[in-house]
């Protein structure tokens, strides 16, 4: 089948070479020319494993085209999906949604003149529940022949592919039978390994994304608040959590306690939830979710504190080596990175600051540039006062805490992430602390 994808973001582009790669025909769409040039090149603009290798090979095998065109788009194909951005609007918590609606109108008198009898529009952006149903009406004023279904997106970066080829369901919300049965059709090699495939309408589509996000925003904040009273009452938050976890009706995934959450979606979809359940008359309903925003936020200021506490009560004068910039590990995004955040705040409190991350650091030079960086880890350690682990890539489980001992001021180590081992760091002279754990070091 032939389809364009509108938006080459993470999403967009995933989306593209995954289906390509199951064998469709698809043509990316986005007005950012330089971006389009280097995916036609085979470049994605992002870190994503597994990607760079399916996108040659997809466009190698001309399956995979990329344009600046909304007319070419609209000639392409009868199916399109809405991939671009939607950002949290300045100054307040809602979902801005300039690009989906710009997306719409510049494809709609394409649409129109296309000569395809009938044309279906998919959106995948993460949108306020209401969305589709308004902007259906605004495509049909322009191209009436024009379905609209909601298909959202619930892949995590770093396993991107992943999780687009073998998603744990596909939703997709639509009014119209001859939309679900088009991308029941699309979706056929996904769903014959046994996805299951949830018909509903758009508005229940729109908020299984954003339920899910806050679900699992709540998941981890309640975890994270648990940290809190472990610290207070010399618990340890791992144990509780591991002890937890074993009830199969709670499970342990998400349930790692640490710096809280980042990126690109968690944090920006609470506030967008809470933003829209406000407009709808049901802000009571999810005024918790402040709250779990709150807590996460907290994490952060917490870990500052310990920093400055364990740097002997200030930052003045002080070294701090930073591992990790990303807000988590296997991905080179730093928005709303929890570890930069912390950094920063350490900086600004007159610290030096020197940060190692594998991936992330030309971002994290663009959002952060007054932070020091480095590629090498001893480097970052030398002569540090104090060193923070705060996003957990797995080569920071195999430092040795021995050899790093030496190149350090002090031995002194706070494990956000709670993946180093305590004992090996203690043993090799390290002062450790990790918080919600019971500190021994
Ligand atoms: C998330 C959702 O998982 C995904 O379904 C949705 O489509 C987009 O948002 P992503 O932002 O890529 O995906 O990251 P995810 O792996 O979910 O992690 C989110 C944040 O939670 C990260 O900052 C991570 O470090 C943190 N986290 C996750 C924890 O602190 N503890 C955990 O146990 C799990």
């Amino acid at each position: 089948m032939r389809l364009t994808v509108i938006g080459t973001g993470y999403v967009g582009v995933v989306h593209a070479a995954c289906m390509a790669d199951i064998g469709h025909e698809v043509l990316g769409v986005d007005v950012d020319a330089e971006r389009i040039a280097a995916l036609t090149d085979g470049r994605p603009p992002f870190f994503e494993p597994g990607l760079p290798r399916m996108l040659r090979r997809t466009v190698e095998a001309g399956r995979l085209r990329f344009t600046t065109s909304a007319a070419d788009a609209a000639g392409f194909a009868d199916t399109h999906f809405i991939c671009v951005g939607t950002p949290q609007r300045p100054g307040s918590g809602a979902a801005e949604l300039g690009h989906v609606e710009a997306a719409v109108d510049g494809l709609a008198p394409h649409l129109r003149d296309s000569g395809y009898e009938r044309v279906l529009v998919v959106g995948k952006s993460t949108v306020p529940v209401g969305t589709a149903t308004r902007l259906a009406a605004r495509l049909r004023a322009t191209a009436p022949a024009a379905d609209v279904a909601w298909n959202p997106e619930f892949l995590r970066e770093g396993c991107a592919v992943q999780d687009t080829l073998r998603p744990e369901r596909i939703v997709v919300g639509t009014r119209s039978a001859h939309a679900e049965t088009r991308l029941r059709e699309l979706y056929a090699p996904l769903l014959a390994g046994g996805t299951p495939f949830i018909g509903t309408d758009p508005a229940t589509a729109e908020l299984v994304k954003l339920a899910s996000n806050a679900f699992l925003a709540t998941k981890l904040s309640f975890i994270n608040a648990m940290a809190e009273i472990c610290d207070a009452a010399g618990a340890d938050v791992l144990t509780l959590a591991e002890a937890m976890g074993q009830d199969s009706r709670i499970g342990r995934r998400f349930l790692t306690p640490g710096l809280g959450f980042g990126g690109s979606c968690l944090p920006k979809d609470i506030r967008a939830l809470t933003a829209r359940a406000e407009e709808l008359g049901t802000g009571a309903s999810l005024a918790f979710l402040r709250q779990i925003d709150e807590i996460n936020t907290r994490q952060r200021g917490r870990t500052v504190e310990l920093a400055r506490e364990l740097a002997g009560g200030t930052f003045s004068d002080r070294r701090v080596a930073v591992l990790g910039a990303a807000f988590k590990p296997g991905s080179d995004d730093v928005r709303d990175s929890p570890a930069l955040a912390v950094a920063d705040a350490i900086r600004r409190g007159g610290a030096q600051v020197r940060v190692h991350d594998p991936a992330a650091t030309d971002n994290a030079r663009v959002t952060h540039p007054a932070l020091q960086y480095t590629l090498d880890v001893a480097k970052a350690c030398e002569h540090a006062d104090l060193v923070l682990h705060l996003t957990e890539w797995p080569q920071y489980r195999e430092l040795d805490p021995v050899s790093l001992a030496t190149v350090v001021r002090a031995p002194v180590m706070v494990d956000a992430r709670h993946t180093l081992d305590p004992m090996a760091w203690r043993a090799a002279g390290w002062s450790l602390h990790a918080p919600g754990r019971p500190s021994t070091g």
